[in-house]
């Protein structure tokens, strides 16, 4: 856990995380509980949800959960609600669930493409809106997690790329909506992230020697790297920052995504290239 940042930077701060039971959103979580922040957490599987709160739990503060998919508005509504009556309105709301597989775009069903969207740009929107009022009265930050996907064309990754792309532009927008009255809205765009299940599926076809081929730091990130700087965006340190996407990806959007590209591509049979 950090000693990075000063272990009050979020004292007494209300954090909401959804998808915060595991891999990133759980590190985001868990770097802003190390320097002093509350949080809820909402996600689909109770049981890892029970686990984070106990994870949190170390840190002295005050943790919650709640059993919401992101696609349902009411019960992302509910859990805004309960975490509100657990620890008061919310200083920030991070927008975190996602889901992804990889498939070329002409295997995608409707119901496949349609699952990441409402997941990771839907749902999001869901979060945002349903801590409008707590971020309204705290004058908070809202924080996406967004991905390199929303920048840079993957294949196999049409739908996410859809969805991320959304999901930023989603963000810029509120900046703008919602600058006027002082709340910040910005989005954190990790690399590739080492123990993650995102990372095991995007893994799975182009290996792990093509990612890290990919990143100039030559590795991939440690979770709480990710974290670390979704607590600082959080914080008054990212006081002026607004409608900022900020890449923690050890440089990769620099060399681009032709080496995965060729890794998934050479995998195919050459009559289902594209
Ligand atoms: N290739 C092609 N289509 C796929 C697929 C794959 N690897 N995996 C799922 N789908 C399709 C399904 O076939 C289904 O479409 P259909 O009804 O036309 O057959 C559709 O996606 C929905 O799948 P389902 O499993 O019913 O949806 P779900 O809501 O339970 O799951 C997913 C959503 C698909 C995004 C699932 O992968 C998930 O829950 N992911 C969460 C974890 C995750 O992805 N973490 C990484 C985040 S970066």
């Amino acid at each position: 856990m950090t000693e990075l940042l000063h272990r009050d930077l979020l004292r007494g701060r209300n954090v909401f995380v959804s998808g915060g039971g595991s891999g990133v959103n759980l590190a985001i979580a868990l770097e802003c509980a190390a320097v002093g922040a509350n949080i809820a957490i909402c996600g689909r599987t109770e049981a890892k949800l029970v686990a984070a709160v106990e994870q949190l739990n170390e840190f002295g503060v005050k943790a919650a959960y709640a059993v919401a998919d992101v696609r349902d508005e009411a019960a992302v509504a509910a859990a805004l609600a309960h975490a509100g009556d657990e620890m008061g309105p919310m200083d920030a709301v991070v927008c975190g669930a996602a889901g992804n597989f990889l498939a070329p775009a002409q295997a995608i069903s409707t119901n496949g493409f349609r699952a990441v969207m409402d997941i990771d740009l839907l749902g999001s929107f869901h979060c945002a809106k349903a801590a409008f009022p707590h971020l309204a009265e705290t004058r908070g930050t809202v924080l996406f997690v967004s991905g390199g996907q929303s920048q840079m064309p993957f294949v196999h990754q049409a739908h996410v790329s859809a969805a991320k792309a959304g999901v930023d532009q989603l963000m810029r927008t509120l900046a703008l909506e919602w600058g006027p009255l002082g709340i910040r809205s910005n989005s954190i765009v990790p690399g590739p992230v080492e123990g993650t299940e995102g990372m095991r599926r995007l893994a799975e076809t182009a290996g792990d020697d093509a990612w890290q081929g990919m990143v100039p730091l030559g590795r991939f990130a440690h979770q709480e790297e990710i974290g670390r700087m979704a607590a600082v965006l959080i914080s008054p340190i990212a006081s002026f920052v607004n409608g900022a996407q900020v890449v923690v990806d050890g440089g990769m959007a620099m060399s681009g995504s032709a080496r995965f590209n060729e890794a998934v591509l050479s995998t195919l049979r050459p009559d289902t290239r594209v």
